[in-house]
């Protein structure tokens, strides 16, 4: 489904109250490959399956609303990074970003598919060290790292820092002195590209809180205060530069920046870095619209990027890694909801609420993102009907899906399912309302399993000391 403006005037039954063309999908019951996780199929009687388990016995023994990860393309997709990027492809490393969900379900299965792990807060590491992923294939990131972070970090053996601040580079060698160690770091630089989903914007985009400015000359002074430090260990450059982007462009110019740089660098000191990373930001498909590229097709591209920009300075390639998080898990779950009521609104649209809402999924109120939706508990022959699926949360803004067709015979009791919501959705769950945030469930091979457990009262008030 795509909104866009109607081609031919308004047609009735498929155009949004804001005039706004919508067309309704062929067939309400198909659930599309691209936006579903590999294993989710319907069964005989019409009921989605994912992990040969069906979604009502997923509901009736753990409940809704709840996260469904299918385990077996989650694995499926870190092996294809993996492979790509590491064992089978250019020399490259693939540092699966945490941020977009992380648990020591999800630890154990990056590190049996042979990716490392970029985190960027305590908790992060404390998850990914209790999962047990060795501190050397972890990467810390951050802003604003206290003295108590990076002394853990530090402690621990993590393999990568990546700082961000001058007064990062001051407390992080003072830690790595005091330690009697010397500790890796990457300098994160703003390369003054900024790229999200299908358009890029490469001038501007300095004002922003991450990095050390190239264009202002504050990268390169980075350079200096951290080769100066015996307790520091220049290994490369980092770059981030978006998120849900669909081609190489903006890289290339982030690239071509970073790489700059490194001949800069090899002519002001002498050394040659041995590392650059181009961060995440690679984007999935959240509709039937979004076309994303696979793996092996993106490392290609970069790793010939990388390699054209450092032969035009005859620098020697540096070793590639990448961060990708919402392209690994993105795709690989859905959140599972009941229906509670379908509220229809004449002459504009039908509101069906859901048991979860802007505490499971903030990313429709946040970045206004674009989701679809199925009846998952049963097939439908009806009509289709132009819904707004909202959650139960105090606010009018409490939208998960903004805009989507579901069966005109749609109940309360019904069991409806929001595909690609495995990034960014749990990771930043809110308590808004007291709300419990759901668990999340990994399915394999016919069995499921809880590797989060939903929140309970009791948690709540734990914390609520009186
Ligand atoms: C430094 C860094 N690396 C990686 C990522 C992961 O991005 P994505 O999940 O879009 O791949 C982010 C996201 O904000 C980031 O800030």
């Amino acid at each position: 489904m795509s909104r866009s403006a109607h081609p031919a005037g308004p047609r009735h039954g498929d155009v949004l109250p804001e005039g706004h063309y919508l067309a309704p999908p062929s067939d309400l019951n198909a659930l599309d490959p691209k936006v579903w996780s590999r294993t989710v199929a319907r069964d005989a009687s019409g009921v989605a399956t994912v992990g040969g388990i069906t979604v009502t016995a997923l509901a009736a023994e753990f409940g809704t609303p709840a996260y469904v990860v299918d385990e077996a393309d989650f694995r499926a997709r870190a092996r294809a990074w993996h492979r790509a990027f590491g064992a089978e492809g250019v020399a490259a490393d693939v540092y699966y970003a945490g941020k977009a969900f992380l648990s020591k379900a999800v630890v154990r299965w990056l590190q049996e598919e042979g990716l490392s792990l970029d985190v960027c807060s305590p908790g992060e590491l404390a998850v990914a060290l209790a999962g047990g992923m060795p501190p050397e294939r972890i990467a810390l990131h951050g802003n604003n790292k206290s003295v108590a972070e990076l002394e853990q970090a530090v402690k621990a053996g993590v393999g990568h820092i990546v700082v961000d601040s001058t007064a990062e580079i001051g407390r992080l060698a003072e830690i790595a002195e005091r330690q009697g160690v010397r500790q890796p770091v990457l300098i994160r630089v703003t390369v003054g590209v900024e790229a999200h989903t299908h358009e890029f914007i490469a001038t501007a985009h300095e004002d922003q809180k991450f990095g050390f400015s190239l264009a202002q000359g504050s990268a390169a002074r980075a350079v200096r205060d951290v080769l100066a430090r015996p307790g520091l260990e220049l290994r490369g450059l980092h770059s981030h530069i978006g998120s849900q982007i669909f081609d190489t462009a903006a890289f290339e110019v982030a690239a071509h920046r970073v790489v700059a740089l490194l001949a800069e660098i090899r002519d002001e000191y002498g050394v040659e870095l041995p590392e650059i990373d181009l961060g995440g930001g690679l984007g999935i498909a959240y509709t039937s619209e979004d076309d994303p590229r696979e793996p092996a097709e993106i490392a290609t591209a970069l790793a010939e990027i990388v390699r054209r920009e450092c032969a035009a300075k005859r620098l020697a390639t540096p070793r590639l890694s990448v961060e990708p998080g919402r392209a690994i898990v993105g795709p690989t779950a859905f959140t599972l909801y009941q229906v509670g009521t379908v509220k229809p609104l004449p002459g504009l649209r039908t509101y069906v609420s859901v048991d979860g809402g802007m505490s499971d999924n903030i990313r429709t109120a946040l970045y206004d993102a674009d989701y679809s939706v199925a009846l998952v508990s049963r097939t439908s022959e009806a009509e289709p009907m132009l819904v707004r699926v909202v959650g139960k949360h105090c606010e009018s803004g409490d939208i998960v899906v903004r805009d989507a067709f579901l069966p005109a015979d749609l109940t309360p009791g019904d069991l409806i399912a929001v595909p690609a919501t495995g990034a960014y959705c749990r990771s930043m769950a809110s308590n808004y309302n007291h709300a419990l945030r759901p668990p999340v469930l990994a399915v394999a091979q016919g069995t499921a399993r809880v590797i989060v457990r939903r929140e309970t009262e009791e948690d709540l008030l734990r914390l609520d000391i009186g």
